[in-house]
């Protein structure tokens, strides 16, 4: 079930856990996007609690705040924490994953989400760099939004299109119970030999499955030959599926294509489903920022849409914003929560727009 309410939102992460003498010790950051001051932190591993010895807040953050995200927020540099957790680092299982909760001055934040012990060996740096880089990072980030945002559950049949290299898949490999399953779909075949690779090595990956569409797309397979607007989505979900991801998909998808895709996406899932998609939205704020520069991505106005490179459209695509909301309403779908990103540069959780969707009707 989607939340109707969000928690406090912020950027953080949680870089590592590891043993500390006869307890285990993790090191991370978060900031909230406004002024809401960070009070302590919870921490649990499958819904239950895991007790806290010591917590250490507020820490120095310099390489926080050099970082920026194109924009400093406001406790940027004074936001690093050192939580002791009074259990013993071996009790931890492998390839789990723990929730940090941020409780602050506004109520508790979104929580971060840290996969433990990773069990999967990690691809090549080149097939990282071919998805945009970044791997668990990038995970554990996009599965607090699954959860936190989308209200994914741990039972949920789950399809990703443009699944890439299957780094999102990764995070859902350690909260997805054994009832679940998961569908990716992309069109670079080198990409899904990674993920297959990759996830295959779990004990129980056969839940998750890969599946190549051998689709055009003139920066990722210029060979495809099915057009993205003939591409039928129920040929690869058996069942009606309760939750569907397209991360950094729609930037790379003409404005039909995107079309296209949101309504084969509302033609598969369920009444009660829900779906994380990002884009670049162009609207009268971003727009504003584009053209005074202050956007991460000189796009320019194209046909309709707005691209970084003429030569290579689908290399990186903004959505004009009455092009998207008309495109999501006739795919039968409604927007839940629409949070700006920091690509145009200004106050952002993400780096692109997150859009949380559910059916209209
Ligand atoms: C920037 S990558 C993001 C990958 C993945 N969503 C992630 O965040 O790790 C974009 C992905 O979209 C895939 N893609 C491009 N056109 C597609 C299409 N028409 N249908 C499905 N996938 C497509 C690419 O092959 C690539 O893996």
């Amino acid at each position: 079930m989607i939340p109707s309410q969000l928690p406090v939102l912020g950027r953080g992460h949680v870089d590592t856990c590891v043993p500390a003498g006869r307890e285990a010790a993790l090191w991370g950051y978060f900031q909230t996007l406004g002024d809401s001051e960070v009070l302590g932190f919870d921490v649990s591993l499958a819904g239950r609690d895991v007790p806290l010895h010591s917590a250490a807040l507020g820490q120095p953050s310099p390489d926080i705040a050099a970082l920026s995200h194109c924009t400093v927020l406001p406790a940027a540099d004074r936001c690093r924490f050192h939580l002791n957790l009074a259990v013993p680092f071996e009790s931890l299982p492998e390839h789990s994953v723990l929730t940090v909760r941020p409780r602050t001055s506004s109520g508790a934040a979104l929580g971060l989400r840290y996969l433990h012990r990773l069990t999967t060996p990690r691809p090549d740096d080149a097939a990282i760099r071919s998805v945009g880089g970044g791997y668990e990072a990038v995970a554990q980030e996009y599965l607090a939004y699954m959860i936190e945002l989308a209200g994914l559950p741990a039972k949920a049949r789950v399809l990703e299109v443009g699944c890439g290299i299957g780094r999102m898949a990764l995070g859902l490999s350690a909260f997805l119970g054994e009832a679940s399953s998961y569908v990716g779909l992309d069109v670079m075949p080198d990409a899904l030999a990674v993920a297959r690779a990759t996830l295959a090595a779990r004990a129980a990956g056969a839940r998750f499955s890969f599946q190549h569409l051998d689709v055009y797309n003139g920066w990722y397979n210029p060979s495809g030959v099915l057009r993205a607007r003939e591409v039928q989505l129920a040929s690869y979900a058996a069942d009606k599926v309760d939750f569907i991801l397209m991360t950094s998909l729609l930037t790379h998808l003409f404005p039909e294509d995107m079309a296209h895709y949101l309504a084969q996406c509302r033609a598969v899932l369920a009444p009660d489903g829900a779906m994380l998609v990002t884009s670049w939205i162009m609207d009268e704020r971003t727009k504003a920022a584009t053209r005074a520069g202050r956007s991460a991505i000189a796009f320019h106005e194209l046909d309709g849409y707005w691209v970084e490179s003429e030569s290579n459209p689908e290399g990186a695509l903004a959505h004009e914003e009455a092009t998207l909301l008309t495109a999501i309403d006739a795919a039968g779908l409604r927007i839940v929560h629409r949070i700006p990103g920091f690509w145009s540069g200004s106050v952002g959780l993400s780096f692109q727009d997150l859009l949380v969707l559910a059916p209209s009707a």
